[in-house]
């Protein structure tokens, strides 16, 4: 059987058992009368029994005889007797510690007692602090015992229960990062070291995660190679739809200029996937000079606007003022072109596209992109940033690219630390926010 069952079962069981026996054994002995009456009374019997031996002694044998008697009297009886003379001392010297006795108001009792020249003495006696509350019969009892019992079972439990969610909570966060994207998330050593079900379970997960972190990097790399593989066949297709355009004379030019549309269609993609693999590789160096975000911003939007078709008012841009940020220019002109084709693609020709910068306070910046299309449904405004992924696979095909342009942008982004989401704005069309991070 597992050991981690058995700890469970073990604590709880146990637990269990200790407690019924106590309570069991503490009420056993108060039906059987043990304790029907209370302790308090008992000591005070005791101290009684003390008191009228001290008063005998004293008249037999006098001071010394009393003293000799007092200190062989055990010291949880002693403490709580003194015996004070005629001038107000006491015969053992104890005069501060009946100070604070008289002063602490517990209850006492006094009386006078001679020797056998008629020398009056005083005796106090003091009652014992409320002795043995927890075994006394009774409600108040009970309630006191229920209480111990539950502080002790409060401690158990909190161990057991902080012994297991602590470790869970580890597991949980490092899956949480699993599947977010992060394939380094570890759990790593749990402290303290655990033999049972649980550090198992944590050393299966590290596994686990370096496993997918190793095929991870063995699809990203066969990709980086077919692609770069592709390359040069394309550009030696490229050469070649040149020559046969010549000899071919002019027979063949739908077919060719097929091949050539084709060919390009595969340079894009081929471009594209090695575009992404390198923007979302995290240890590509990031370029970090002093961008003038307006000034891109205003440039893409003439250049965007520029291959607009016949008629459309292209994108409209009102920002002016500079506004640096410090970053890879590179990465954020492609992450923004990306954006401004989509929205050219997918807005109503004759209402054009609107970019806009905004500044939060604080310094983040957000960067949006609205068109006046159709927008998308709801479930899918996540799902356009995924590599390949189109709404409308055949209408999209024809009209855009390989799916490939949101993801680059996105992992752009994310390499300045930033987010991107869509939306649908209002009166229609899709919104895509850039939030880049105050610095
Ligand atoms: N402005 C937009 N309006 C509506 N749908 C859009 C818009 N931008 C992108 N999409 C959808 O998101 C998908 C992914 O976009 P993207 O990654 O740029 O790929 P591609 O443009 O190559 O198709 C597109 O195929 C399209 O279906
Ligand atoms: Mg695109």
């Amino acid at each position: 059987m597992s050991r981690l069952f058995w700890k469970i079962f073990l604590t709880m069981w146990l637990s269990i058992v200790a407690f019924s026996a106590a309570m069991g054994t503490i009420n056993d002995m108060i039906a059987r009368g043990q304790w029907a009456e209370d302790p308090a009374n008992i000591f005070s019997r005791g101290m009684e029994r003390i008191s009228q031996r001290s008063a005998r002694v004293l008249y037999e044998r006098g001071r010394e005889g009393l003293v000799e008697e007092l200190q062989a009297v055990p010291l949880i009886a002693r403490s709580h007797i003194f015996v004070v003379d005629d001038s107000g001392v006491e015969i053992l010297g104890r005069d501060a510690a009946l100070r604070t006795l008289t002063q602490s108001g517990r209850p006492s009792t006094q009386a006078r007692i001679v020797d056998v020249d008629g020398e009056p003495y005083t005796l106090h006696t003091f009652a014992r602090v409320p002795p043995g509350a927890l075994l006394a019969p009774g409600l108040q009892g009970t309630l006191l015992r229920l209480m111990v019992a539950a502080l002790i079972s409060a401690l158990v439990s909190y161990f057991l229960a902080s012994g297991l969610t602590t470790p869970l909570k580890r597991l949980r966060d490092a899956s949480r990062k699993i599947a977010e994207g992060d394939l380094q998330a570890r759990v790593g050593k749990l402290k303290p070291v655990r033999h049972d079900e649980i550090g198992e379970l944590a050393e299966d997960f590290d596994r686990m995660a370096s496993h997918l972190e190793t095929m991870q990097q063995a699809n990203q790399r066969l990709l980086r190679d077919v692609s770069h593989e592709l390359r040069s066949p394309l550009a030696r297709l490229t050469v070649a739809l040149e020559i046969a355009r010549k000899k071919g004379a002019g027979q063949v030019a739908n077919e060719l200029n097929r091949i050539e549309t084709e060919s390009q269609r595969l340079e894009t993609l081929v471009n594209d996937v090695l575009g992404l693999l390198r923007e979302s590789s995290e240890t590509a160096p990031r370029g970090d000079q002093d961008v003038d975000i307006a000034r891109l911003l205003s440039e893409l939007a003439e250049t965007v606007s520029y291959e607009a078709p016949e008629g459309s008012p292209g994108v409209a841009w009102a920002g002016s003022e500079s506004l640096i940020y410090r970053g890879d220019r590179e990465l954020l002109w492609r992450a923004i072109e990306n954006l401004l084709r989509n929205a050219m693609r997918h807005t109503e020709p004759d209402r054009g596209v609107v970019l806009s910068l905004d500044q939060e306070h604080g310094g983040a910046l957000a960067i949006t992109v609205r068109d006046y299309g159709t927008g998308l449904p709801e479930e899918e405004l996540d799902k356009i940033f995924k590599p390949f992924y189109r709404v409308q696979e055949s209408r999209d095909r024809k009209s855009g690219g390989h799916g490939l342009g949101l993801s680059i942008a996105s992992a752009a982004v994310r390499r300045h630390g930033g987010e991107i989401s869509a939306s649908n704005a209002p009166g229609g069309g899709l919104a895509v926010t850039i939030l880049l991070p105050a610095q």
